[in-house]
């Protein structure tokens, strides 16, 4: 038996497909029975709690003989420091309470640096926390997610313009959470996972081509443009995010800009992903209407 947190969410809800259809017993948790529907119609069991509450997972953890862990954002929390740290801190307490023998982990290209990465900081700090379990963790490196453009598509549509932060030439790691759902559930599956293993997508990209090439599959042709931070951060905190979240976001895509999330193993087989953005882009669940 396995357990998936965030099961209703991208990877996680990805992750239980691919073990269920492998025959592999599966406990789905997330916070609202609702959203774990697709787990259930695939057979999972559901596990409705808060993942901040060690005594609540330690229970869903028992008896698994591995488990999917991420550390999901959660804009409602008081602050993402505190939220990130009480998430970070009850995961590793209850897999250390149950015992649980293998971990899979969703960290992030970047969380091996310790300081000045914004987000990826607090990956960086569960990273540390899980490497001293007496456990296997297997640590998932994705780059950027596909999903990331999702917000910025009424933007898109709205302007022909993406303006924001990240330099319009560097190159990053971009792909499909699917894809990343599917390793993860590969090495779930396999007795002898362990370590680090970074995902890169079929192909670096650079905003300025992603954007493009995003719009003219989406039939909203665009650009993108480097904006600077003052203007990105008034928009953002505008549109209603918390100050402290869109703080991290800038100071993460200023690591982006600076290289320290790149990749420090290199592309290979073994990190390279299928899904391409296009291909990303035409799935119906995907395109905006
Ligand atoms: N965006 C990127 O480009 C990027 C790149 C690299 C790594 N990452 C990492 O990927 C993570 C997101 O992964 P994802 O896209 O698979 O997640 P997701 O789709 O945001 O799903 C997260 C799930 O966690 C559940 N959840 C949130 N708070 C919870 C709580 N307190 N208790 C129980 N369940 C909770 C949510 O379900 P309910 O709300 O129903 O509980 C949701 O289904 C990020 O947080 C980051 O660490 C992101």
């Amino acid at each position: 038996m396995i357990t998936v947190l965030g099961a209703g969410g991208n990877t996680g809800g990805r992750v239980v497909r691919r073990l269920r259809a492998a025959g592999e017993p599966t406990r789905a948790v997330g916070r609202d029975a609702a959203r774990l529907a697709d787990a259930v119609g695939h057979g999972a069991e559901p596990v409705v709690g808060d993942i901040t509450d060690r005594s609540f997972l330690a229970e869903a953890f028992r008896g698994a003989e591995a488990a999917y862990v991420l550390m999901p954002l959660d804009l409602a929390a008081a602050g993402y420091r505190p939220q990130q740290e009480q998430v970070g801190t009850a995961i590793a307490a209850a897999l250390g309470d149950a015992g649980v023998p293998r971990v899979v982990a969703l960290s992030a290209l970047g969380a091996d640096v310790e300081h000045g990465t914004g987000f990826l900081e607090t990956l960086y700090e569960q990273e540390q926390r899980l490497a001293a379990l007496d456990a296997a963790v297997t640590v998932l490196r994705p780059g950027v997610f596909f999903e990331s453009f999702l917000p910025v598509l009424p933007q898109m549509r709205a302007t022909g313009v993406y303006r924001d932060t990240i330099d319009p030439d560097v190159a990053l790691p971009m792909l499909a959470t699917a894809d990343i759902g599917d390793a993860a559930a590969g090495a779930l599956l396999d007795t002898a996972a362990s370590g680090v293993r970074e995902l890169h997508g079929p192909e670096d990209l650079t905003m300025r081509d992603a954007t493009a090439r995003l719009g003219e599959v989406l039939g909203i042709p665009s650009r993108y443009e480097r904006a600077p931070d003052g203007e990105v951060r008034a928009a953002l905190v505008g549109a209603g995010l918390p100050a402290d979240v869109v703080e991290e976001q800038l100071a993460m895509f200023a690591a982006f800009n600076r290289g320290d999330a790149q990749s420090r193993t290199g592309r290979s087989a073994a990190t390279t992903t299928p899904t391409t953005l296009e291909q990303w882009a035409r799935t119906p669940a995907r395109t905006p209407s």
